[in-house]
């Protein structure tokens, strides 16, 4: 079955990358790579392979795409299709519980076409396997009947390329991850580039930005567009109810401190688990099951909303025996840094 989006409206979380309602995320989503801003080397390495197996007039090769919610994986396969000029046809791993509902998406593909799988590392077992002969020789295996009697059938499917997206690369299986040709890992997006994201949003909104405002905007977004985008319109909302159409510094000040961002992007709960690791735990190391349990949230949402900018800031390390808090963390909070610590803190 191919995955249709439906709207999950849910009130302004700014921190929880998770889904916009279609709508949203589909106006303000770059078409071509051209638009796509900021992830240099990957945008480069793509259009040299999508030129080549344009060419070639071959379908592009499978293609692994990694990282953190919210900095454009579901985007770029979009767009990989586009500059394909193919169609793409999208599923995730969740959504494919039995090998039947895979191989009747395989087996309906079209030549060259895109069949992008979201959350790849969620894929069932018995539904990867079948994943490894269509990756490999645009196969399908089938078992037909059961028990003696069974036996297995191949069937020949159109050459495709598959775009995987995972949070998680590295639990993904080895079997799986080596049948991909590129694998590309989507990093933070510095502040300049945010800015030019929101900027750009604030365009297609029909809204302007102040420079000062764009910019306090674009540190307060965690280097990730899809919060640069859930809190312009926020703040779009607050202008628009006080019927002004520029959008000041104040506007976007005010804006996060209802909805307790701070200008760093950091929320309640980043500031809760530094606190957390201070008072309690003497800074770390807390294994990560430890953190989940204190704050009561999921250890995913740990994993892949908070730690990961939390890490890339500097106010988290990760050590073997567990997280710890750096000197930044400290003062973040305004935290005094005992004088036993002070050494062996980074
Ligand atoms: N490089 C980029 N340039 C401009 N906007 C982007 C970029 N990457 C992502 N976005 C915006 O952020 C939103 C979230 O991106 P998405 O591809 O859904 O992230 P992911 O699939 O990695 O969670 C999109 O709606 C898009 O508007
Ligand atoms: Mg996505």
């Amino acid at each position: 079955m191919v995955l249709k989006r439906t709207a999950p409206v849910s009130p302004v979380r700014p921190q929880a990358a998770g889904q916009d309602p279609p709508a949203f995320e589909q106006t303000l989503r770059p078409r071509r790579l051209q638009e796509y801003i900021g992830q240099a080397r990957v945008k480069e390495h793509l259009l040299l392979h999508i030129q080549a197996a344009n060419a070639r007039g071959e379908p592009l090769g499978h293609t692994l795409l990694s990282g953190p919610p919210g900095l454009g994986k579901t985007t770029l396969a979009h767009i990989i299709a586009q500059e394909r000029g193919v169609s793409i046809r999208i599923t995730s791993g969740p959504v494919l519980e039995k090998p039947g509902d895979l191989a009747s998406i395989l087996t309906n593909l079209q030549e060259g076409e895109t069949l992008f799988i979201d959350e790849i590392h969620r894929l069932r077992p018995v539904v990867e396997e079948m994943l490894y002969a269509a990756m490999e020789d645009y196969a399908l295996d089938l078992v037909i009947g059961k028990g003696p009697t069974a036996r297995s059938m191949r069937l020949d499917l159109k050459p495709f390329t598959l775009v995987g997206a995972t949070t998680k690369a590295g639990s993904m299986s080895a079997p799986l991850r080596d049948r991909f040709l590129h694998t590309f890992k989507l990093g933070f997006y510095t502040p300049e580039e945010m800015e030019q994201i929101v900027h750009r949003s604030a365009r297609i909104l029909e809204v302007s930005l102040d420079p000062a405002a764009a910019q306090l905007l674009a540190s307060a977004s965690r280097a990730t567009p899809r919060i640069g985008n859930r809190l312009l319109r926020a703040i779009r909302d607050f202008a628009q109810v006080r019927g002004e159409k520029r959008i000041s510094q104040e506007h976007v000040r005010t804006t996060l401190a209802s909805l307790d961002v701070d200008s760093d992007g950091l929320d309640a709960t980043d500031r809760m688990l530094m606190r957390m690791l201070i008072e309690r735990f003497d800074g770390g190391p807390v294994g990560l099951g430890t953190m989940a349990a204190m704050l009561a949230e999921e250890e995913e949402t740990i994993e892949d909303v908070h730690e990961p900018y939390l890490l890339q800031q500097g106010y988290l390390q990760r050590t073997p025996k567990g997280r710890v808090v750096t000197k930044r963390a400290y003062e973040k909070l305004g935290l005094e840094i005992p004088e036993a610590a002070q050494a062996a803190l980074l």
